[in-house]
């Protein structure tokens, strides 16, 4: 009772050989990226839902790029070289040629069943919608399914001719078209789901007798309905999916248009987007709901944010992790992982192998690489920290720098638990500072500091008395010194002025005292 199957996606094709000369670029037009993946990897990570058994990738112009990046995309895929760029149905002939060729190596028949073709520069081309052609093509067995859709301005498109029963008859290049035909709004995506023997008999009567002297693809539907062979239409709804990257205009249009989707979808998700028309969102970014994203905030490459961390304003995080609760602000952050209600900024860099652990803070002005930063503890203000651990609920205080790097070898400083490091602290790596241990303010730490002793490494200060009076008299200083040292010296008043002291409790008494 089982009807035999319609074989599977066959094989999927992306034509991907053109020059993209409008974008005026080195980089072959679909490498240029959008929202952090190639215009070729959007269109192959859509026809991977078709779950194509095979996919092939016709290159041409900046040849050697476009196959190393497909590499390292999908080894799986297979290129396919074409010399010169002589039609998009040129193209898929030399496609199909290799499949064959592959097939009768192997000692295998033809291949049959639907095959998918796609251009590589639909970056918005959905998944939903391939599924739905290949669908429509296993369901009708039809030999040819075109996408199309309805756009506002069909200039520069192929439009759907379709005959007086609204069937699809050809379609027309837009160079080949007359006045008439041009009148039409519904055009050719350039995206297909043919039957493979079809397919390759019609390409067999392509000729490059129009107006661009090519091999269109295209005429190949006018090819199969002349023949008899019924040909069908997937017409969708939103025409932006098939829009054609083919300059840096529409690459700006089409990345805020995907920037919109990704946005919505995570709103209706249960995030709290503040202004997503400043929000920047890379496709594998994972927000969870609960999390907040304040306005000027790219999130990209593998970044992901957790329920009640707030992120922004102003922040760039690439490949980042951010836990529960955690806040980050006016940051930029590279592979760094922020613990659960960690703090971060703002104006604040963190740079690979930077790790928060939980309730830890990065503070204004404080740049970390390598690092892991213990519960509780905090580098509130202007520090370096690379190459270290630190231990719990110590405190870095403002303007310390851990010294990595000799000149030649980078080496680790390691800081244990309820540390207090004074302010303006050079810890000279590789140095140790034990649990409970202070190092007093201004000192250059070379030596290891046992736990809970205080290390000072720094000149004595001392004062020269009356200097200002003799060495620049008559001078606005020597003046005020004049005036200020007097009565305080006669009356016995306190005048003197004590160290800043700053909100991380680092500059007290203790640390600064080397008696
Ligand atoms: C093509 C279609 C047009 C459709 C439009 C949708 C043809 C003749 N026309 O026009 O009906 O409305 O797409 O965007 O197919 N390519 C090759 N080898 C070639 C020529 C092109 O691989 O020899 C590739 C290009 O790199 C590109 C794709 O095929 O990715 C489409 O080519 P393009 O020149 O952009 O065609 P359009 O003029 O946009
Ligand atoms: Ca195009």
């Amino acid at each position: 009772m089982n009807e035999i199957a319609e074989p599977a996606v066959v094989a999927a094709i992306v034509l991907a050989a053109g020059e993209g000369t409008r974008m005026k670029s080195a980089t072959p037009k679909v490498l240029h990226e959008i929202c952090g993946r190639s215009m070729l990897g959007h269109v192959i990570a859509a026809l991977r839902a078709a779950n194509p058994e095979q996919l092939v990738v016709v290159t041409g112009q900046g040849r050697d790029q476009v196959e190393d990046h497909l590499k390292r995309l999908e080894p799986e895929a297979v290129a396919v070289f074409q010399p010169s760029q002589d039609g998009t149905g040129h193209a898929v002939r030399l496609a199909l040629q290799a499949l064959d060729a592959a097939a009768a190596a192997a000692g295998q028949p033809l291949i049959e069943g639907t095959i998918l073709v796609a251009p590589g520069d639909t970056p918005l081309l959905s998944a939903e919608s391939l599924r739905t052609l290949a669908a429509h093509r296993a369901k009708t067995k039809v030999a040819a399914v075109v996408l199309t859709a309805t756009v506002p301005n069909p200039t520069g498109y192929g439009r759907i001719v379709r005959n007086r029963f609204g069937n699809l008859a050809r379609i027309v290049e837009h160079a080949d078209a007359n006045e008439n035909e041009r009148t039409i709004t519904e055009v050719n995506s350039s995206v297909y789901a043919f039957d493979a023997a079809k397919l390759r008999h019609a390409l067999s009567q392509l000729t490059p007798h129009n107006a661009q002297s090519e091999e269109y693809l295209p005429d190949v539907v006018r090819i199969l309905a002349k023949a008899g062979d019924p040909v069908g239409t997937v017409v969708i709804d939103d025409w932006r999916e098939i829009a054609g990257v083919n300059d840096r205009v529409q690459l700006a249009q089409a990345r805020a248009h995907l920037r919109d989707r990704l946005v919505t979808d995570f709103m209706r998700d249960g995030v709290t987007v503040i202004d997503p028309a400043t929000t920047w969102i890379d496709v594998d970014v994972v927000l969870e709901p609960d999390a907040v994203v304040l306005p000027n905030t790219m999130l990209l490459g593998r970044t992901t944010i957790a329920s009640g961390a707030r992120v922004g304003p102003n922040c760039s995080l690439l490949d980042t992790v951010v836990e529960a609760g955690a806040v980050v602000r006016d940051a930029t952050c590279e592979g760094a992982s922020i613990g659960p209600s960690a703090t971060v900024g703002p104006y604040t860099y963190l740079r690979p192998g930077t790790r928060l652990l939980r309730g830890a803070k990065a503070g204004g002005f404080v740049e970390m690489k390598n690092a892991v930063v213990g519960e509780d503890s905090k580098v509130p203000h202007l520090s370096y920290v690379g190459d270290a651990t630190i231990g719990e609920r110590s405190n870095i205080g403002a303007a310390t720098i851990f010294a990595n790097y000799d000149g030649e070898e980078k080496h680790a400083t390691v800081v244990g638990d309820d540390v207090r490091i004074g302010s303006d602290t050079m810890l000279v790596a590789p140095v140790t500072v034990g649990d409970g241990a202070y190092t007093a303010a201004g000192s250059v730490i070379v030596d290891d500091v046992p736990p809970g002793a205080l290390a000072v490494g720094r000149g004595r200060q001392r004062n020269v008395e009356g200097w200002v009076e003799k060495k620049r008299p008559g001078s606005a200083s020597a003046r005020s010194a004049a005036r200020s040292v007097t009565p305080a010296t006669a009356s016995g008043a306190d005048l003197s002025v004590g160290s800043p002291t700053h909100d991380n409790g680092s500059s007290d008494e203790s640390q600064g005292d080397d008696s």
